[in-house]
């Protein structure tokens, strides 16, 4: 399974805009995604490249739920079903990704974007980079790398994640293998954090066939079908990385990044190199996606979980909806404590009943409307371990960021404000009453 599949099937829905007008990769390039507001693109004609630029590929949940065959609620039940259940990749002998392998290593030939004047350089923003930790096995994470020079990165490596910890108990040279131009099974599951141990590749898998394929340089495998391989290694320097503009649309701090030195660059012929607008749609959406089912597992360990949402707004990083077929009166509470912990970045959520659309913000405001109290159903917690990505929040170097935290419970309460209970026909009065849409 490729990402020339799913730009196919785009075409197929009349979703994917080509533009055939030479575009520039430096800044023209990022301000036409962001004005064609995440719809599927397809720049045909680089300024002073050869391949073609595929931009927003998933920045709908909308595209994703079709591309991936399911309705757009079931998004959430497809990807906890691959988590659950991941399956082994095939190892292939050969595979398009290394179609041509490049004669010499310059990044120059690559077609990579400078987002915004700000930006401390061109910056490769849909890659996967493959590593191997002698314990764990296989890790595969998204991260962000700024050109260097024609042949080192410098990777942006969030503290404690996996990649970073590899590298942390690595002395040496840790090889690493940059998958750009990915399908999206692959982009959703590179996104997601398993258990430590557990393969993205295996989850990728499970939600379609992809079969991987040994590098030619480093003991690594990667999708087959890629467009585009780095291969090389992380050298254990250091280089400042940043500014760049992050999820929230603000600006992310100069710190220091990891340096890596290409050794191999192989692709596809024909390639399409894959570009995602930083702080855009499919960014969020990539972000916030693979944490809805975590959010969904642990509130189904407390109460009945129907739905879970992470909400634009918010980056689909910071603010959740979840929705509950509440079953005793205390369900809303117990759900918002357990969705902080499915969700250790999330800042606000409201848990709201099962008749109210999660997709619909209006809904869910309606139902804070008529259902909320806040001296009874807001639940408050102080100084709690948060995002790195909040600028409100309080940053300390080396420490975890801080922040408190809010839980709404938006559900038709059981019980009066002097504490009796409510028979079942009071709650009935917290519907709410529709017109018949008939003629
Ligand atoms: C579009 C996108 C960009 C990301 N950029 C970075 C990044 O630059 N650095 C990073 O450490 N994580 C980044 N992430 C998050 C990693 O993919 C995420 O941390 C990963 O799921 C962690 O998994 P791990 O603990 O298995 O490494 C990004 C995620 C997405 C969806």
């Amino acid at each position: 399974m490729s990402l020339r599949f799913f730009l196919d099937k785009a075409k197929q829905h009349h979703l994917l805009t080509v533009i055939s007008d030479e575009v520039d990769p430096y800044l023209e390039m990022a301000k036409i995604i962001s004005r064609m507001e995440d719809q599927p693109l397809l720049f045909e004609r680089v300024r002073g490249h050869h391949q073609h630029v595929a931009a927003s590929v998933c920045g709908a949940r909308e595209n994703l739920a079709l591309y991936l065959g399911v309705e757009m609620d079931q998004l959430l039940f497809i990807l906890a079903e691959a988590l659950a259940h991941p399956s082994t990749p095939t190892v292939v002998s050969s595979g398009p990704c290394q179609e041509v392998v490049e004669e010499q290593i310059d990044l120059d030939v690559l077609p990579i974007l400078t987002h915004l004047p700000q930006d401390a350089g061109p910056y490769i923003t849909a890659a996967v980079a493959v590593t191997r930790d002698p314990d764990l096995g296989r890790n595969v994470a998204f991260h962000r790398l700024l050109r260097m020079d024609r042949s080192h990165l410098v990777a942006r490596l969030v503290e404690g994640r996996g990649t970073d910890t590899l590298l942390k108990k690595s002395p040496g040279d840790v090889e690493v293998a940059i998958c750009i131009g990915n399908s999206l099974p692959v982009l959703v599951a590179a996104a997601t954090s398993p258990p430590p141990g557990e393969d993205e590749f295996r989850i990728a898998n499970a939600l379609r066939p992809t079969s991987l394929l040994k590098c030619r340089t480093v003991n690594l495998e990667v999708p087959a079908e890629t467009e585009i391989v780095l291969e090389g290694r992380f050298t254990g320097a250091l280089a400042p990385e940043g500014p760049f503009l992050d999820l929230t649309g603000t600006l992310d701090i100069v710190r220091p990044g990891h340096v890596i030195e290409i050794s191999c660059i192989t692709h596809r012929q024909d390639t399409i190199y894959q570009a995602l607008l930083p702080g855009g749609q499919e960014h969020k959406l990539l972000m916030g996606l693979p944490q809805e089912p975590t959010i969904y597992a642990e509130v189904s360990k407390v109460c009945h979980c129907t739905n879970v949402l992470l909400t634009p707004g918010a980056g689909t990083w910071l603010h959740g909806v979840v929705q509950i077929e509440k079953r005793g009166t205390d369900d809303g509470r117990l759900a918002i404590d357990a969705a902080f912990r499915g969700h250790p970045s999330m800042k606000h959520v409201v848990v709201v009943d099962d008749d109210i659309d999660i997709y619909d913000p209006q809904d869910v405001e309606w139902a804070i409307a008529t259902r909320f109290q806040a001296e009874r159903d807001l639940v408050v917690l102080g100084d709690q371990p948060s995002s790195s990505l909040d600028p409100s929040a309080t940053h300390v170097p080396g420490e975890k960021t801080r922040t408190s935290k809010m839980g709404l419970d938006a559900t038709i309460p059981w019980d009066r404000p002097s504490g009796e209970p409510r028979s079942q026909e009071q709650r009935q009065a917290f519907k709410r009453i529709r017109y018949d849409p008939g003629g």
